[in-house]
């Protein structure tokens, strides 16, 4: 028994005009430099990411200006304010409206939408939602710590939670990806709240150890940390939403620098990571770039990934900026 039928089915992200409550990267933190307004997809609509002159933190708002609706991007960041073009009105990272151009008082709900959002790995992320539900995951080290890669990807038409259904496929990594598993990964499987995971601890073709903790958080945050040979590394792929049917994923990937060794040494061995994923990447882009997925006839090797698909079906969606967005 899976738990899950064949009719059961998952809304689309952006069906019913809700997504997925969750954490979304918009950008990098290093594209934002102080004093700086950056346009992005989010949700069907748009959003701005934009720092202050004095580079204090990232504010995420709805991208339009609720004057007559210039796109805000194009706008400018004066002292603490993001200021539109068209007639000059001056936003706060509150998303409160602080000034006209022309001197008239400002209308009582001249507000933007303000996005929870927080500055984490390197990534300016917002949460779907009035307030997190959670917070964006933590890593054992400190950045200082370690050496870090970060690649933004160019967008794919498939939505995150399909994404990340492969991940939760375990029957996949045997077939077609060679893992020789010391256990069962199905019988480690946690369900939490707002994540699901698995260990995996396995042989990679070749013969590299692999011991990894996987987790998603939400429907779209792919989470992994544990040691590749016996040595530690992270690789984190959050994706976005710019809208129904799309994501983009931000790739971040990282090692400890060990005592005493130079950044080339720990290079190399990030590139050997990078490597050991980037193989898994490659055997699976056959099959996801042509899949037409759906929650068909699955078999006892299927039951972590018929959990997860009953874990998105039911995660909670919502979307309080609809009427900013667009
Ligand atoms: S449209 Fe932004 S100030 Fe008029
Ligand atoms: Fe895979």
């Amino acid at each position: 028994m899976t738990g899950l039928e064949r009719s059961d089915t998952i809304p689309g992200e952006g069906e019913g005009g809700v997504f997925s409550q969750s954490w979304f990267p918009l950008c990098l933190s290093e594209e934002l430099r102080p004093g700086s307004v950056i346009g992005v997809d989010f949700l069907g609509g748009r959003v701005v990411v934009f720092r202050g002159a004095a580079g204090g933190p990232a504010h995420v708002l709805s991208g339009y200006c609720v004057h007559v609706g210039a796109d805000l991007s194009v706008g400018e960041v004066v002292g603490e304010r993001l200021r539109c073009r068209f007639h000059g009105w001056e936003y706060e990272g509150g998303g409160g409206c602080a000034a006209t151009g022309i001197g008239d008082p400002v209308p009582p709900r001249a507000r933007l939408f303000r996005f929870p959002s927080v500055e984490r790995h390197g990534i300016v992320w917002a949460f779907n939602g009035e307030e997190p539900l959670f917070d964006v995951p933590a890593l054992p080290y400190s950045e200082e710590a370690m050496v870090v890669r970060r690649t933004v990807l160019e967008e794919m038409p498939v939505e995150p939670w399909l994404v990340q259904a492969h991940t939760m496929d375990l029957q996949h990594l045997s077939l077609p990806h060679d893992f020789t598993l010391d256990e069962d990964p199905n019988d480690s499987v946690r369900i939490e709240p707002w994540s699901v995971g698995f260990d995996l601890r396995a042989r990679l073709r070749g013969g590299a150890r692999f011991d990894v903790r996987v987790d998603i958080h939400g429907t779209n945050i792919f989470w992994q940390t544990g040691t590749l040979d016996g040595r530690w590394f992270f690789w984190i792929a959050p994706l976005n939403i710019p809208g129904p049917g799309r994501s983009r994923a931000t790739f971040v990937y990282g090692a400890r620098r060990e005592d005493g060794e130079d950044t080339a040494a720990t290079e190399a061995f990030l590139d050997r990571a990078r490597t050991s994923m980037m193989a898994l990447f490659d055997d699976d882009t056959p099959v996801l770039g042509t899949i037409r997925f759906r929650p068909g006839l699955l078999t006892r090797s299927d039951r972590t990934l018929a959990r997860y698909l009953d874990y998105v079906r039911k995660y909670p969606r919502d979307n309080p900026a609809r009427d900013f967005l667009t």
